[in-house]
């Protein structure tokens, strides 16, 4: 590290522990407060400041990187996922920008694989109905579900989460199908069948769970014409990201009966999630909880800051995205 300490904006409210971490390191600008900034507050607050570990919360667009300060050399995101920052805008501004991968898989995968039991299996359904004193009782026929063990798995996206869900599936039996832009070497599919063809695997997924960025590419991938290609009572499930779904399609098909169930983490537009998931039954729906425990959000706090001490030693950060 130099010997003058650089001036670290943090954009929200980080765990104790990589705050306490970062004012070791920096001079620290915190948010004690944890109210999300707009462009020209960021702008305001990474005045003088050295770096910004900002978060997917922050909107860094480009008139955003383009209003930053002169003195701000360095973003770190606190999250794996890097669509909230205009990256060509970064690139263009000579800004260094890493994130924070691998820490967040295992946790991520658990959040999928909760979201495809709870949505097949009615959880929320069930328990809202005890909150509600609505329960009369046992039953032979009482909210009957979708059975999980033995079905085929297709995955969007074989990345480290999607690989690591497909792991934790097999111990229900599932049958693992999965869509990339290219197989997987030898050894690393543990057996997964490649599709490479997003519609021949949407032809198989009774359950599908999407892993892949947000990218233009990837702009409401689910949307009508994908959703008819599964096969009738499947459930989705989504831990990447909201943009990857059409939700009105999404709510069309959920109410119809075309899928059974779907099972959300995280939303277009966040935190104003589509009324209508609000009003179904079928849905089983988290507040983008994914990497949401304390060995993970410590975990990836501490890798912003390694790759800020990377940076701020003349080293280059093992997370460098640009
Ligand atoms: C990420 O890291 O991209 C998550 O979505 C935020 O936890």
């Amino acid at each position: 590290m130099p010997t003058t300490r650089p001036t670290l904006l943090i954009t929200r409210r980080l765990p104790q522990a990589v705050e306490d971490r970062a004012a070791r390191d920096y001079d620290v600008r915190l948010n004690p407060e944890d109210t999300a900034y707009d462009g020209p507050t960021l702008t305001r607050k990474a005045e003088g400041a050295d770096a910004i570990l900002a978060c997917a919360s922050d909107r860094l667009d480009q008139a955003a990187i383009e209003g930053l300060p002169e003195s701000v050399r360095a973003v770190a995101t606190f999250s794996v996922g890097v669509d909230h920052i205009d990256l060509a805008a970064a690139k263009e501004r000579g800004l260094m920008v890493s994130n924070t991968p691998d820490v967040l898989t295992d946790a991520t995968a658990d959040v999928a694989l909760l979201l495809m039991l709870g949505a097949a299996r009615r959880a929320s359904e069930g328990d809202r109905m005890i909150r509600a004193d609505g329960w009369t009782g046992w039953t032979p026929t009482q909210m009957l579900a979708t059975h999980m063990t033995g079905k085929r798995l297709g995955i969007v996206g074989m990345g480290r989460i999607g690989r690591t869900l497909a792991r934790r599936a097999r111990a229900f039996d599932m049958e693992i199908h999965y869509h990339n832009r290219r197989p997987l070497p030898d050894g690393e599919a543990e057996g997964a069948i490649f599709h490479g063809d997003l519609d021949s695997l949407l032809a198989v997924s009774d359950f599908l769970s999407l892993h892949c960025p947000a990218t233009p590419e990837t702009n409401r991938l689910l949307n009508a014409e994908t959703i008819a290609k599964l096969p009738d009572g499947a459930i989705v499930v989504n831990t990447a990201r909201g943009a990857v779904v059409d939700d009105e399609a999404l709510i069309a098909a959920l109410k119809t009966g075309k899928l059974a169930a779907a099972g959300l983490d995280v939303f277009e537009g966040e935190p104003n999630v589509h009324p209508g998931y609000r009003d179904l039954a079928n849905t089983f729906l988290l507040p983008h909880l994914g990497s949401a425990t304390v060995e993970t959000r410590n975990a990836m706090g501490f890798r912003a800051l390694d790759n800020l001490d990377a940076f701020f030693s003349g080293r280059n950060p093992g997370d460098r995205v640009v």
